[in-house]
């Protein structure tokens, strides 16, 4: 049985693009319409409701993008690691999220020094094995992921990203309830391609096609046989659905001008390791 977790979401109050951490986000033309974020925010929380019980965390104005709650830290059980932010634009959001780890009893791992780590949104449970898979190349730190290993107890694959467009993990690769993964293959390098490719077999990888990576699709939120993205293309749909998924489209262009999107607007707070062969 796959647990529904409560979610975390902060509302886009102070959301803007109004500095440049990666190639989506341009503040001279990607002005952010904030009653139009609202209402998609608003949308996609609604939705995710139906199944989940959401949990708001307070924005707090200078930090726009703090409505990326994937980037708070990472869950397991009981332990909470918080994010160390690469740039200097977000460092000052981490102690709002250590507050919030803090105020509902997380047993706090803090990274061991000058290791930058953005939370889940570098770090995906698999749904069908004991394993974490992290990213790295563009924020996350590779030489923490031993350490990550050991807090955590379980197997970390490092999986190395190549596209800047595809800076996060969360952007290009979305472990589903099932096992399987949906996942965008050239924004890894060779080698981690092959490290998913011994993993995962064929027949439980959707690979998706670059216009459907660029829309944000492996950005996905998966609850259960649900997966709210975006959008999909007729193809993408035809694949998700075939195996089994109901998929849910909740459009979020306003938070694109930033780089992110529905997976990166949430962070699950209960989080397991699946049992081996799960
Ligand atoms: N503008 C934010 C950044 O570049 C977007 C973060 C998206 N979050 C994610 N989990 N992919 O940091």
């Amino acid at each position: 049985m796959i647990r529904t977790s409560p979610i975390l979401m902060c509302p886009p109050r102070h959301f803007e693009v109004s500095y440049s951490i990666n190639p989506w986000m341009d503040p001279g033309h990607g002005v952010v319409d904030r009653d139009r974020a609202l209402a998609q925010w608003q949308a996609l929380r609604d939705l995710l409701a139906q199944w989940s019980p959401i949990v708001e965390l307070e924005p707090v104005p200078g930090f726009p993008d703090m409505v990326f709650t994937a980037n708070a830290g990472l869950v397991l059980g009981r332990k909470a690691v918080v994010s160390r932010f690469y740039h200097e634009e977000r460092k000052g959001e981490s102690p709002y999220f250590q507050h919030f780890f803090e105020s509902r009893h997380f047993e706090i791992h803090p990274l061991p020094d000058a290791i930058y780590f953005e939370g889940a949104g570098d770090a995906l449970f698999d749904r069908g094995a004991p394993r974490l898979w992290a990213g790295s190349g563009w924020r996350t730190d590779r030489s923490g992921h031993g350490w990550l290993a050991r807090t955590l107890g379980c197997e970390v694959v490092g999986l190395e990203l190549v596209d800047p467009r595809f800076y996060h993990l969360d952007t290009c690769f979305c472990p589903l309830s099932d096992g399987s993964l949906l996942y965008y293959p050239a924004a890894f390098s060779e080698n981690s391609q092959s490290l998913i490719a011994e993993r995962i077999p064929a027949t439980r990888r959707v690979a998706v096609e670059t216009q459907d990576a660029l829309a944000f699709s492996c950005n996905a939120v998966n609850i259960d046989r649900a997966v709210v993205l975006h959008a999909a293309s007729p193809a993408l749909r035809e694949a998700l659905e075939h195996r089994g998924f109901s998929v849910q489209v909740s459009p979020l262009d306003e938070f694109l001008k930033a780089g992110g999107s529905a997976k990166c607007l949430t962070l699950k707070l209960e989080e397991e390791l699946a049992s081996p062969g799960g």
